[in-house]
């Protein structure tokens, strides 16, 4: 694997190799055995927007196995802001490092940097395009804590037009024996022609409808963002929550994932139920990121 920008770059196998790397990266995750076998290499950090998880758990991980990491965040601390372009930034951060990570508001940014790199570059998302090590992660997920990815009945809440994490993650669970269910307000709804290349057992639904079949709730933020502009993100602001009451007919074992940050579409009242799996989720960032890195950088 030299770079990864989309989840497509990616088949069942090599999906099913990082996961299989990543459990064995866990307890190295957890701070409970020392492996040191990035020692020497440098990470480089791109981040043109705003990022917790995804920035901070590149950096754990690296550092967890011995290398080191230079970040870029504040674009007016930069020479982005002398008018500094993508190709020239991404040309001289790919001399000072192993391997870069770029977050970028355009769709396609990750791909062009990967052109002008002569390291490999990770993307970590790409305006409304794709989060592909956001999706290995979610799919580790349900691997640890339904057993299986083969066979699972999924319900993706929310905001399925602009969320790159959907983007991709739908993409992949077409890979697998997948049962998926599409449940949004119809102005938030997947784009027809994502709908129409993705194939497989997709279908739209009400979340009362298929609540009772769910082995997975993922939910999603409505991208305030991703929106021409604030008038439209006004009509379905707070137009769908999930409440313990929204999941009293679930089975025991469904899980509720979320690729995080949540603004007001989980009410914090369902974190205490044994559904809740977003944060736990948010860990295994961790080990898979340590997985993907080990992979472009050795
Ligand atoms: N899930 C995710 O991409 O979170 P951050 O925006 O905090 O990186």
């Amino acid at each position: 694997m030299r770079h990864l920008i989309s989840i497509n770059d990616l088949d069942r196998e090599d999906i099913t190799y990082i996961l299989k790397r990543a459990e064995e990266f866990e307890d190295v995750a957890r701070g409970e055995r020392n492996l040191k076998i990035l020692e020497g290499k440098i990470l480089g950090n791109l981040f043109f927007e705003p990022s917790t998880r995804t920035r901070m758990s590149f950096e754990v991980a690296m550092k967890r196995l011995g290398g080191d990491v230079v970040n870029m965040t504040a674009q007016e601390a930069s020479s982005i802001a002398k008018g500094e372009t993508l190709a020239d930034t991404v040309r001289v951060v790919s001399g000072y490092c192993d391997a870069i990570v770029i977050r970028h508001p355009l769709e396609g940014a990750a791909r062009f940097a990967a052109e002008n790199s002569s390291v490999p570059v990770i993307n970590a998302g790409d305006g409304a395009g794709q989060h592909p090590t956001q999706t290995l992660l979610d799919l580790y997920t349900i691997k640890k804590e339904c057993g299986k990815l083969d066979g699972i009945t999924i319900a993706l809440v929310g905001d399925l037009k602009y969320s790159r994490t959907i983007h991709s993650l739908i993409k992949a669970l077409t890979l697998f024996e997948t049962k998926i269910y599409l449940v949004s307000p119809d102005a938030l709804a997947l784009p027809d022609e994502m709908l129409e290349e993705i194939g497989g057992d997709v279908s739209r639904a009400r979340l009362y409808e298929v609540i009772e079949e769910v082995d997975v709730l993922y939910v999603t933020r409505i991208q305030k963002e991703r929106f021409p502009d604030e008038e439209e993100y006004r009509k379905v602001s707070g137009s769908y929550r999930i409440t313990l009451n929204t999941i009293k007919n679930a089975k025991d074992s469904m899980i509720i994932m979320h690729p995080l940050p949540r603004v007001d579409e989980v009410d914090p009242a369902v974190d205490k139920t044994r559904h809740a799996k977003y944060f736990q989720q948010a860990f295994y960032g961790v080990p898979v990121r340590m997985a993907i890195l080990s992979e472009v950088m050795l």
